[in-house]
């Protein structure tokens, strides 16, 4: 491990984004406004991290445990991803996005698994920033994931089980491409995981905010990158000495 401090902008932040029903019921609207709400904060979010020159910005948009939300909602949530997919990828692919999709994106049906698959393929020479939508996603079940595949090659011969380590293991995770979030931003002020990225967020820095996601913006995520600079990263090592006065 390298004994370079770690930079002080985070390369990957992940965000939860909750509160999209608690918006619209404070309002007397129906949690579909919530949601609709909630993508103008995606606008905001993903411009404001391309401005903080952020390279990784992962966003949690449907868990694989939202299936048990009522049938009109999770129609309402595929609705309005389909929607921002149709009309906001020429501007992403324009400002240098790259779009990655982790999660059962099966789930959702043969027309939209085909859409997201256009959408990573249509922005795969971008790199300004790396947005990764994590859709019909829960962490336990994409560990199991990985688990079987290793199964399979042990059993194939093609693995050697002395030979799996944690970076071995990693490669197999739908994730085994980006580096591990530095930090986790969750909204609502729910303070929790919710199967989101377990493995990967072993020694990420969490945040809860309270604001509710459809009121999330620039601000917020620049008091977030704020406190994630003011936070000492140890990694299970000594405490960073106290600078001198
Ligand atoms: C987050 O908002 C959006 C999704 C989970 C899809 P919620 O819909 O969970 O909003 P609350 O938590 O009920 O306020
Ligand atoms: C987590 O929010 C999932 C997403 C933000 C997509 P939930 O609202 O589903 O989480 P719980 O049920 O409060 O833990
Ligand atoms: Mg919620």
């Amino acid at each position: 491990m390298s004994s370079q401090p770690p930079p002080l902008i985070p390369r990957h932040i992940a965000i939860i984004m909750d509160g999209n029903g608690r918006w619209a019921a404070r309002r007397n609207l129906p949690r579909a406004a919530g949601h609709r709400e909630g993508v103008r904060a995606v606008r905001r979010t993903i411009e404001a991290a391309i401005e903080h020159n952020i390279r990784w910005l992962t966003l949690f948009a449907f868990s694989s445990e939202n299936w048990r939300r009522p049938a009109d909602e999770v129609t309402d949530l595929t609705f309005l991803l389909r929607h921002y997919l149709r009309s906001e990828l020429n501007e992403l692919a324009e400002a240098g996005v790259r779009l990655h999709v982790i999660g059962e994106r099966d789930r959702f049906g043969p027309a939209l698994e085909a859409e997201l698959a256009t959408a990573e393929a249509r922005t795969r020479t971008n790199d300004r920033l790396h947005l990764v939508i994590a859709l019909s996603y829960g962490a336990r079940a994409e560990i199991v994931a990985a688990a079987q595949r290793i199964a399979r090659e042990t059993k194939s011969g093609t693995l050697n089980p002395d030979a799996i380590d944690e970076a071995g293991f990693t490669a197999h995770l739908a994730t085994a491409a980006m580096p591990d979030p530095d930090l986790v931003i969750r909204t609502s002020g729910e303070q929790r995981l919710s199967n989101f990225l377990l493995w990967q967020a072993a020694y990420a820095e969490l945040i809860f905010d309270d604001t509710l996601w459809p009121d999330f913006g620039a601000s917020n995520l620049a008091d977030a990158i704020a406190e994630y600079a003011r936070r000492d990263r140890r990694f299970g090592a000594r405490p960073s000495p106290v600078p001198a006065q």
